[in-house]
């Protein structure tokens, strides 16, 4: 992104909620964006979407790549199975049935949702709903994940257990991702860079590259490591 400026008009009024965000994203980098509560996360993921376009700036990158969304607020339909849920962006897609089930069921087992192939939306639980949209996301094979705070809603256990499982996600697929969260500890534990921004209009204040094995493990929380860079983000974010 590159000195990317963003205003909202709704009516007369004109909210400016992006001030020349530029950022590099690496291929196969989980890239996580903090920052307060109305500052312009999701308008930026929106941008990256192409789902609206920067009033001024630009976005530099392939011209054909895909981008798979999770949305803040994702829902799966209930009046269909998570199988059918999972396989929904290919039906719109037109690829043919077979195929878009093949591989609906792979993005299925890579969250491990097999043993829920046939259930309805209602009878899953709110973390495992989360990865089935997740899955949908997975499904077309996209470059870019983009990811608006998936978790925001659940409990502390669930969260963690679901981080784990982004980050195996993420090591398997080798995916570029773009992960919004207000959450440091989340965005530190996820990430191999954290861009923190400022209130709205949101710039960013820093950049913060992440130190910690790959993989990660839920005993790194404990680490004076982690701890340290999440105290180091937690005060970039609050001044
Ligand atoms: N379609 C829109 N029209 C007008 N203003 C908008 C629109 N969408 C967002 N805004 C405004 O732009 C600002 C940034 O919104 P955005 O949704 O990007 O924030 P956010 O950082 O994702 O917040 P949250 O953490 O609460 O999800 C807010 O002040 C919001 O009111
Ligand atoms: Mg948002």
């Amino acid at each position: 992104m590159q000195n990317i400026e963003l205003v909202y008009c709704s009516g007369k009024k004109q909210v400016k909620a992006l001030d020349n965000i530029s950022v590099d994203v690496e291929k196969g980098e989980f890239l996580s964006i903090v920052g307060p509560s109305g500052c312009g996360k999701t308008t930026i993921l929106k941008i990256i979407a192409r789902l609206i376009n920067p009033t001024k700036g630009k976005i530099i990158k392939p011209d054909d790549f895909e981008v798979g969304y999770v949305f803040q607020n994702s829902t799966l339909l209930k009046w269909r199975s998570i199988i059918d849920n999972i396989a929904l962006p290919l039906e719109i897609k037109g690829i043919e049935k077979q195929e878009a089930y093949s591989k609906a069921e792979e993005a299925m087992n890579i969250v491990e949702l097999e043993e829920f192939r046939d259930a309805y939306p209602k009878d899953l639980s709110g973390g495992m709903r989360h990865r089935a949209a997740i899955a949908r996301a997975l499904v077309y094979d996209p470059e870019i994940l983009l990811m608006d705070e998936p978790f925001g809603a659940l409990d502390e256990p669930t969260r963690l257990k679901l981080n784990v499982e982004i980050n195996r996600i993420w090591i398997k697929t080798h995916r570029t991702v773009i992960f919004v969260t207000h959450n440091v500890g989340e965005a530190v534990f996820l990430s191999n860079r954290v861009a923190v921004l400022s209130k709205r209009p949101a710039h960013i204040k820093k950049i913060i590259k992440i130190d910690l094995p790959k993989q990660r493990t839920l005993e790194i929380l404990d680490s004076e490591k982690y701890i340290k860079q999440v105290l180091k983000i937690r005060k970039i974010f609050s001044q």
